[in-house]
């Protein structure tokens, strides 16, 4: 080996050795936790190394001198910005982090991270500091904190964490990804507007005809269940948002808009999403590129983004400008527009309006999933709820809104469903827009706050054996309904579910309307045996029970799309 490759060898060596030094500082300085969220080795500090370790390169005479002083200078900066960031507060409590991958190794099941902050309460208590990969997160764990830090300090939690991939996969204009700032104030504004809940009775009629259809196309195809409780948001969003009622599954507006949110999903799953964080260039690839997927990924979100935007948008204006539309939250906010439209309030009740679908379709359908496999596991509750709903509606017509008082147990149901298994385990993270101090503990800036919404519902102080399908835990002994609502499934704060009281009156009736007419049971072996039905969830943010073997069998009198037309009301 020549001598000159004997000397770039061991300067190379010399300047690997002063990038792991710096690296060692960064996880020096995580493991003692100063200050989470800034860069551990800031940029000034790191080039300081780098350039060290570069001269050291080149010159190991003067240069060496030189290196070593810049070394030496940037550790003290260093130092001195850890004894500044004593003067904190302590973080949270947590498990140790190591580089890079942070706490992820202490997560039993990294797919399902809120089954082990749950876990981990034991240990550490309701508010905790840990970090997942690159990410500084601090998990919320009881209502009691939520609720103080959410509900009284929201002018700190009400803030969402940055992306890069939002843009270009045409989700910025979402109301759940939109930063604490004047867009989503607006888009917020219009949806309460729209959605409070003394507006929600003027949707019955839409959720009424919705469920109804459900019940036809249960009646005709039970085995696609999942397929029929998927169209059930579709037509009552596009309803209560366009007044466009959806035909069949095939009609263009559920095609565009669910097209959208397939592609959304695929893209912006858990694992894409930090490959893309992690190297933001991919984003930059040219489509042609090998191997660029997630670029041309995006690419197709972002058309399907502006179709989901312009096309029912258009179809609303046009037949505003031809005749007369019902009321839904697009025609009567250009309505109070008076014809001056401005650009800014148009485009947010666009937003607005794509954001209903999104939010309401994979919500909507886990929940009403996660019912079905509760009254599949418990034909004892299924059967009591039938009694009741028998009892106080009767054989010779459905349920609808006005028998909701006098079906607490049909309630009961419901509040247990959304605590049972909640589709939003860990909600959607909120992040602070500045540094607070809550307990004595240090909570940092733009750090992700998780609330660990299946902490709360699974908490057994408040709900003995948690596990347990149970809705006789929301009824009192003399039959009424406790007053605890299960808000915690619908999150916290100004971040709150904007569409809760739509989506808790849509599943009412859904579940109601389900029950009145059709009964679930196990599926049937060749032999006539049970099939058992062992639960299985998927993972993501939101979760759903994966497809079960059951039979939807229907149970009002002289079942059939006749009667079922005469007891709607609607054509089949
Ligand atoms: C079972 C039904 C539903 C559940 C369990 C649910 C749950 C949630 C949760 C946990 C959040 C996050 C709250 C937070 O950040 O603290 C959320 C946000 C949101 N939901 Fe829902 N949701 C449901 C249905 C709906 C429906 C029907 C709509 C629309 C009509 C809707 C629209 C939204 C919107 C726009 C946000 C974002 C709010 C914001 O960031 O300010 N949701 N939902």
């Amino acid at each position: 080996m020549s001598a000159e490759w004997l000397f770039f060898s061991s300067e190379i060596l010399n300047l690997g050795s002063a990038c792991w030094l710096g690296a060692f500082t960064r996880w020096y300085i995580i493991n003692y936790r100063t200050s989470p969220t800034t860069p551990l080795l800031s940029t000034t500090s790191l080039l300081s190394v780098l350039t060290a370790g570069y001269i050291t390169m080149l010159d190991t005479g003067a240069g060496f001198y030189l290196a070593t002083s810049t070394f030496v200078l940037a550790a003290l900066s260093r130092c001195r910005k850890y004894w500044d960031n004593r003067s904190h507060p302590p973080l949270p409590p947590g498990p140790s982090s190591l580089p890079i991958v942070g706490s992820i190794f202490s997560l039993d099941d990294p797919f399902r991270p809120w089954l082990s902050f749950n876990a981990w309460k034991s240990t550490y208590g309701n508010i905790i500091y840990t970090r997942l990969l690159n990410k500084p997160v601090v998990v919320i764990n009881s209502e009691e904190v939520a609720k103080d830090l959410f509900d009284l300090r929201s002018s700190i939690y009400s803030d969402r964490l940055k992306s890069v991939v939002y843009e270009p996969f045409g989700a910025d204009f979402g109301m759940p990804f939109l930063a604490y700032g004047d867009r989503w104030r607006v888009q917020r504004r219009i949806f309460h507007q729209a959605f409070r809940q003394a507006a929600i009775h003027s949707y019955h009629p839409a959720l009424l005809r919705s469920a109804h259809k459900m019940l036809f196309s249960l009646l005709q195809d039970p085995t696609n269940y999942a397929s029929h409780f998927q169209m059930f948001p579709s037509s009552f969003i596009l309803s209560t948002v366009y007044d466009y009622e959806p035909k069949t599954k095939d009609d263009h507006l559920v095609h565009v808009m669910q097209r959208f949110l397939e592609l959304l999903i695929a893209g912006l799953g858990i694992g894409g999403t930090m490959v893309m964080e992690t190297f933001p260039f991919l984003l930059r690839l040219p489509t042609w590129f090998p191997g660029a997927t997630f670029k041309r990924a995006a690419v197709e979100c972002l058309q399907a983004s502006h179709d989901v935007r312009e096309i029912p948008f258009q179809d609303v204006k046009e037949r505003m400008s031809t005749s007369r539309v019902g009321p839904c939250l697009v025609a009567d906010h250009l309505n109070r527009m008076n014809g001056v439209e401005d650009d800014v309030s148009t485009t947010a009740v666009n937003e607005a309006a794509c954001t209903a679908f999104g939010g309401a379709s994979e919500t909507t359908v886990s929940t009403l999933l996660v019912f079905l496999l509760a009254m599949v596991l418990h034909p004892e509750i299924q059967a009591k709820a039938q009694a009741d709903i028998d009892r106080v509606v009767g054989k010779d017509r459905l349920p609808d809104f006005d028998d909701r008082v006098g079906l607490p147990y049909l309630d009961a149901i419901l509040r247990e469903t959304l605590r049972w298994h909640p589709v939003f385990p860990m909600g959607i993270p909120h992040s602070t827009t500045t540094s607070d101090i809550y307990n004595g503990y240090f909570i940092p800036e733009g750090v992700a706050v998780i609330a660990n919404t299946w902490a709360m519902t699974h908490n057994e102080k408040k709900y003995p054996s948690p596990d347990e399908f149970m809705p006789e835990r929301f009824i009192h002994e003399d039959g009424s309904l406790m007053s605890d609502t299960m808000p915690s499934a619908f999150g916290w704060g100004r971040r709150v579910c904007a569409g809760q009281h739509l989506a808790d009156a849509a599943l009412w009736i859904a579940i109601t309307s389900f029950l009145a007419t059709s009964s679930v049971h196990k599926a049937l072996d060749e032999h006539g045996k049970e099939i058992p039905v062992i639960p299985k969830f998927s993972t993501g943010l939101t979760i759903h029970p994966e497809k079960f073997p059951c039979r939807i069998v229907p149970r009002f009198q002289h079942a059939s799309a006749e009667r079922l037309a005469q007891l709607t009301g609607l054509e089949q």
